[in-house]
Parts: C-alpha cells; sequence; structure tokens
C-alpha cells in the first residue's frame, strides 16, 4: 500500500483509540481497516465489568464494516501505546481472516514506529469455510 494510505489508515486508527473504554486494563486500542470499496472503519477496545463480553478494537471495526454492507478488505492498522508493536490476538485474527486474508496488517504506535505483517503469517495454517464446504457431515 501507498505510504500515504498507510498513515490515513494510522491516523484514523490512532484517533479511534481515543474512544476506548478500557476502564479496567487501562489499554486502549485503535483500529481501522479499509474497504476494498476505500470506505475506512474505525473501532476502539470497549471493556465490560464482565471482563469477558470485552471487545476488541479490530473486532468493533470490522463489524461495524459488514453491518454496513462491505465484505472484503485491503488493510487494517492497529494501534496500541507500546514500545512492542501491538498484535491483533486469537480472536480478531481469526475474524479478520473470514474477510482480510489478503490484507496489509499494520502495528503502529503513538511514538511513530510501524511494522506491517501479512494475515498469512499472523494466522497459518487457519481453518476457514473451506473445510465446512468439503465436510461430508
Ligand atoms: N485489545 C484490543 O482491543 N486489541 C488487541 O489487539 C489486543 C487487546 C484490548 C482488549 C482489552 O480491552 C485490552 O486490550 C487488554 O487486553
Amino acid at each position: 500500500m501507498k505510504n500515504e494510505d498507510r498513515a490515513i489508515l494510522i491516523d484514523a486508527a490512532t484517533q479511534a483509540r481515543e474512544h476506548a473504554h478500557a476502564p479496567y486494563s487501562h489499554f486502549c486500542v485503535g483500529a481501522a481497516l479499509r474497504a476494498n470499496s476505500g470506505r475506512i472503519f474505525t473501532g476502539c477496545n470497549i471493556e465490560n465489568s464482565t471482563f469477558g463480553l470485552t471487545i476488541c478494537a479490530e473486532r468493533v471495526a470490522v463489524f461495524k464494516a459488514l453491518s454496513e454492507g462491505e465484505r472484503a478488505f485491503d488493510a487494517v492498522a492497529v494501534v496500541a501505546d507500546t514500545e512492542r508493536l501491538t498484535p491483533p490476538c486469537g480472536a480478531c485474527r481469526q475474524i479478520l481472516w473470514e474477510f482480510c486474508r489478503d490484507a496489509d496488517v499494520v502495528l503502529a504506535n503513538l511514538s511513530g514506529q510501524m511494522v506491517i505483517r501479512r494475515m498469512a503469517d499472523l494466522l497459518p495454517d487457519a481453518f476457514d469455510s473451506s473445510f465446512i464446504e468439503k465436510s461430508e457431515g
């Protein structure tokens, strides 16, 4: 992806992070997803007092986009205030795989550090719909 597009996506994720509801972990995350249509969807983590109902920034962004009719994405950015760049958790990787398996995954922090990963590297040997289609059950 072009440098300027990457910067726009990181910026969108950084802004979304400002809306994080993280009173329990105090770990604020922002995500931004670029649909093939060009639209950008953002998300932040939203924690819950039950803890288990907490949802990550990445899934909020994906579900917002899906609920508006988008189904394919070519880039996702994840921003957190960590020196070691924060990658999507396992659950988010599985959700992202369904819709963004060819996407660039841009990990960034507030100090301007950035790295690009590929979904296939983050979730090797993934389970997906191809297994269901081939099952005889
Ligand atoms: N979190 C995310 O939103 N995305 C990630 O990639 C890692 C973790 C959130 C979930 C929880 O609110 C907090 O960070 C600590 O795990």
